[in-house]
C-alpha cells in the first residue's frame, strides 16, 4: 500500500479526489500497489462532505507523517506551494502538480532535488490539462532533436475565441461561463493576456531544449483587444484567429512568442475550437506530431494528477530522469523573427495614403466597413514592422494589429 495526500480541494483537488475512487481498481492495479489517500489539505471546510475525514489545514501533518510517500499539490500559485513541495521532496516524498506557475519558475531546482532524493517531481497536468505531453517530450521524443512547438495552451482563451467566432458572443460573457465551467485560472488575467500559455511554452521549451528557458524573456500578448470586427475579417480571408504559443531554436537560440495569430482554416491547429489545446511538435527525425485533448477542467486535468500519481507510485525508489538543466536558455528576440501584419485603422481621406507612404504595397481586406481600412502588410522582420506601426500611429489612429500565418 502506498499512502499520499492531496494538497488543495478545489476544481483540480476535488477532481483527482474523484478519480481516484471512481476507477480505484483499475489505478490500483496499473501502478501496482493499492493507493490510500490518508490526508486532504485545504484552507476551507467542506460541509456535509466525506473528504472532511480527511481534511487537514495543517500541511506540517503531511510532512510530519512517514506514511505519506507521494503528495499531489494542486493549490496554485507559487507561494506556499513551493515551500510545501521543496519541504515535501527534500523529506523524501515524491510530488506531482498541476501548477505551471510553480513549474516555469522553479522547475530546474525542484527536479534537481527530486533527482538527488530518488524520488520524483511529475507534472503532466501543468501543460495541455489531460493532454499527455510532458511524458512524450520526456520518454517517448527522446530519440529526435526537437526544434519547434507550436501549441493552443489555453483552454479559456480558446473557448472565449470559439466562441466570439462561431456565436458572436461578447469577451465578458464568455470568460464568465469559462470561469464557471471551471477552466479560467483564479485570476482570469493570467488567462486572457496569455501569462499562463507563456508559462506552458516555457515548461516544454525547457524540457525539449533541456535549458531553462525563462517564461520572462518571452513575448507575450493576450486576446483581450480581439473584436467582433477583427473575426470578420478572419473570416474573409479564410482565417481563424487562435492564442498560440511557440518556441522554435535556432542554432543554439531560442524564439518563443505567445500572441493571437490569424491562421488558414488549412493550418492544423485551425480545427481546435472550445476548451480543447493541441500541441504541434517537430522533431528533426519523427517529423511532425501533433497531441490534441482537453486542455482544462475538473476531470480531464484530474485524469493526467492520477497519470502522474501512479508513475510516481510505479517509481518508489527511482528517479525519472528529466533533462531541463538550470542552466538558462540564450534568447533570440522576436525583433529578428520574420511576421505578417494585419492592420486596421480608422478611415479617413488620408489615411490610404499614409498606409501606402510608410509599408508600400499591401492587401487590402474588404469588410464592408465604411468607417475604417484594413490591411495585411507583406512579410517582414517584426522589429521592422513594429517600427512602421509605430509611425503608422504617428499620422493616423490603429485600431487593431493581429500577426497572420497563411
Ligand atoms: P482552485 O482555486 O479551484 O483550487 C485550489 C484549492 O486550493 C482551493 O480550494 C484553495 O482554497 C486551496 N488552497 C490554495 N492555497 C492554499 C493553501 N495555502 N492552503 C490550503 N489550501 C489552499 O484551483 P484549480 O483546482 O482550478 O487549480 C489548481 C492548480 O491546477 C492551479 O495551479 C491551476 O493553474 C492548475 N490547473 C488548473 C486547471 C483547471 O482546469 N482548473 C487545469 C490545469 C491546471 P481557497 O479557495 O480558500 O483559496
Ligand atoms: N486556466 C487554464 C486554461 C487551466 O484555461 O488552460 C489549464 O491549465
Amino acid at each position: 500500500m502506498v499512502t499520499i495526500a492531496v494538497l488543495g480541494y478545489g476544481t483540480v483537488g476535488s477532481g483527482v479526489v474523484e478519480v481516484l475512487e471512481k476507477n480505484k481498481d483499475s489505478i490500483n492495479k496499473k501502478a501496482g500497489k493499492q493507493i490510500r489517500l490518508k490526508y486532504v489539505l485545504d484552507r476551507k471546510e467542506f460541509k456535509d462532505n466525506p473528504i472532511n475525514a480527511r481534511l487537514t489545514h495543517d500541511i506540517e501533518d503531511i510532512l510530519n507523517d512517514d506514511e505519506v510517500q507521494v503528495i499531489a499539490e494542486v493549490m496554485g500559485g507559487v507561494e506556499p506551494a513551493y515551500t510545501f513541495v521543496k519541504k515535501a521532496l527534500l523529506k523524501g516524498k515524491s510530488v506531482v502538480t498541476s501548477n505551471k506557475e510553480l513549474v516555469a519558475k522553479h522547475g530546474a531546482e525542484l527536479l534537481k532535488i527530486a533527482k538527488e532524493e530518488n524520488i520524483n517531481f511529475l507534472f503532466e497536468a501543468s501543460v495541455g490539462g489531460g493532454i499527455p505531453i510532458i511524458r512524450p517530450l520526456n520518454q517517448s521524443l527522446t530519440a529526435d532533436e526537437i526544434y519547434q512547438i507550436t501549441g493552443i495552451l489555453n483552454g479559456t482563451t480558446n473557448y472565449i475565441l470559439t466562441k466570439m467566432s462561431e456565436e458572436g458572443l461578447d469577451f465578458d460573457s464568455v470568460l464568465k461561463e469559462a470561469q464557471d465551467l471551471g477552466y479560467a485560472e483564479r485570476n482570469p488575467e493570467a488567462d486572457v493576456e496569455g501569462h499562463d500559455a507563456c508559462r506552458k511554452i516555457a515548461i516544454l521549451s525547457s524540457l525539449a531544449f533541456g535549458m531553462h528557458v525563462d517564461y520572462k524573456d518571452i513575448y507575450t500578448e493576450g486576446i483581450t483587444k480581439i473584436s467582433d470586427r477583427d473575426m470578420v475579417y478572419a473570416k474573409q480571408i479564410g482565417c481563424d484567429i487562435k492564442l498560440l504559443a511557440t518556441s522554435k531554436k535556432i542554432d543554439d537560440k531560442v524564439y518563443a512568442v505567445v500572441a493571437p495569430i490569424m491562421i488558414g482554416n488549412d493550418h492544423p491547429l485551425s480545427n481546435v475550437n472550445g476548451v480543447f489545446n493541441a500541441i504541434f511538435v517537430k522533431g528533426n527525425v519523427i517529423g511532425d506530431v501533433m497531441f490534441y485533448g482537453k486542455g482544462a477542467g475538473k476531470l480531464p486535468t484530474a485524469s493526467a494528477v492520477v497519470a502522474d500519481i501512479v508513475d510516481a507510485v510505479k517509481h518508489l525508489g527511482t528517479n525519472i530522469i528529466s533533462f531541463w538543466s538550470k542552466k538558462k536558455m540564450k534568447m533570440m528576440s522576436i525583433d529578428e523573427v520574420p511576421a505578417k501584419y494585419f492592420i486596421r485603422v480608422k478611415r479617413d481621406e488620408e489615411s490610404k495614403a499614409i498606409i501606402n507612404k510608410i509599408f508600400g504595397f499591401v492587401h487590402v481586406v474588404y469588410s464592408g466597413y465604411e468607417d475604417e481600412i484594413a490591411f495585411i502588410t507583406e512579410e517582414e522582420k517584426e522589429g521592422e514592422l513594429q517600427e512602421k506601426v509605430k509611425a503608422l500611429q504617428e499620422d493616423t489612429e490603429v485600431l487593431n494589429v493581429i500577426r497572420v500565418e497563411k
